[in-house]
């Protein structure tokens, strides 16, 4: 029996596994995925982030979790909160991201998976604040912040990614 953190009504979100390595890494190949970030990312660079939601999730308790879908145990991507420690005035902070192969956008997932982190993030994890960062042109990103009823407080410039034209502005949503 897998161990969910949280669940919802068709999610499971849970700690990393070695066998969502190989999704994963696929995923973030796919430049559709990756396009509001600056590159697609290598396997190796892929295995690093997933060690490091792991020992994020050791360390606090939450992370991005790996998200299935329950009825069928298919990995679908991250859904989760996150500390965030980059240098600007919104930070740090705890955030709430989501990233989800193609083949799950548009089911209503990122929302129903979100919703339930939040509450989590309030109910299970003592977080009595979080916030969300999209670059400006991520439309669908942003459209889920705002359905789960967080609110626009300002943009921000990533330090990480503020020189490449494309994302010079992230928006900013805080519950
Ligand atoms: C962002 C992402 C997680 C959304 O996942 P999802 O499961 O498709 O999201 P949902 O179905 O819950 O909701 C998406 C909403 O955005 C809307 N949307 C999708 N694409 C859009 C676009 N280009 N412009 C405006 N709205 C858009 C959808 O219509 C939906 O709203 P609706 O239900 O009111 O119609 C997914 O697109 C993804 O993984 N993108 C790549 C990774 C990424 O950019 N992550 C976020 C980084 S900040």
């Amino acid at each position: 029996m897998k161990e969910f953190l949280i669940k919802t009504e068709r999610l499971g979100l849970r700690n990393w596994l070695p066998e969502d390595e190989a999704p994963f890494i696929e995923m973030c190949a796919d430049a559709e995925v990756m396009k509001h970030f600056p590159t697609v990312l290598s396997s190796e660079e892929t295995l690093g982030l997933i060690n490091r939601l792991k020992n994020h999730f050791i360390e606090f308790g939450y992370t991005y979790f790996a998200a299935e879908v329950i009825e069928t145990a298919e990995f679908i991507g991250f859904i989760g909160i996150a500390n965030q420690t980059w240098e600007s005035e919104y930070t740090p902070c705890v955030d709430i991201g989501w990233r989800l192969k193609q083949g799950a956008w548009g089911k209503g997932y990122a929302t129903e998976g979100a919703k339930a982190c939040l509450d989590a993030a309030k109910n299970k994890f003592g977080v009595s604040k979080v916030l969300a960062f999209a670059t400006d042109t991520n439309h669908a990103s942003e459209q889920v912040m705002q359905k789960i009823g967080m609110s626009y407080v300002g943009t921000v410039q990533h330090p990480k990614i503020k020189h490449d034209p494309r994302f010079k502005h992230c928006v900013v949503y805080s519950t």
